[in-house]
């Protein structure tokens, strides 16, 4: 479902393995969230949304860091929707995940997937140009 694909490809080597780091956890989630009989399973998933969350939040500050760098000019664009991401995933409510939550589940899985998609190819296509 949430696989990395050719065009996300930036042609910098660690940025790409962050991204592609990235939606690995989220096809974890996704596939963890569609198994029926697992017990305890949302504490798992709760797990996996920690690490999504905290993964987003080390790629920014090395992708800034790389940008920095650069001296890379759209920098300023670039920091402005990274903030906006961290704001939302900042404001996640992990404690109360349980079988009522698959909505909220699915939602911040489609938020932070549909998220990357679009800022990968329109801006961190960028930072290799
Ligand atoms: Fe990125
Ligand atoms: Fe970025």
């Amino acid at each position: 479902m949430y696989e990395f694909k050719d065009e996300f490809l930036t042609g910098i080597e660690q940025i790409d393995n962050e991204h592609r780091k990235l939606f690995e956890i989220a096809e974890e989630l996704y596939t963890l969230k569609n198994e029926q009989f697992i017990p305890d399973k949302y504490d798992n998933i709760r797990e996996i949304l920690i690490q999504l969350k905290n993964y987003t939040i080390t790629h920014f500050e090395h992708e800034e860091a790389y940008m920095e760098s650069i001296g890379y000019k759209r920098m300023f664009t670039q920091k402005i929707q990274h903030d906006a991401l961290r704001e939302i995933v900042n404001e996640w409510d992990l404690e109360a995940l349980d079988e009522n939550q698959d909505e909220a589940i699915d939602e911040m899985l489609r938020t932070i997937t549909d998220w990357l998609v679009n800022h990968i190819l329109n801006q961190d296509k960028l930072i290799g140009k």
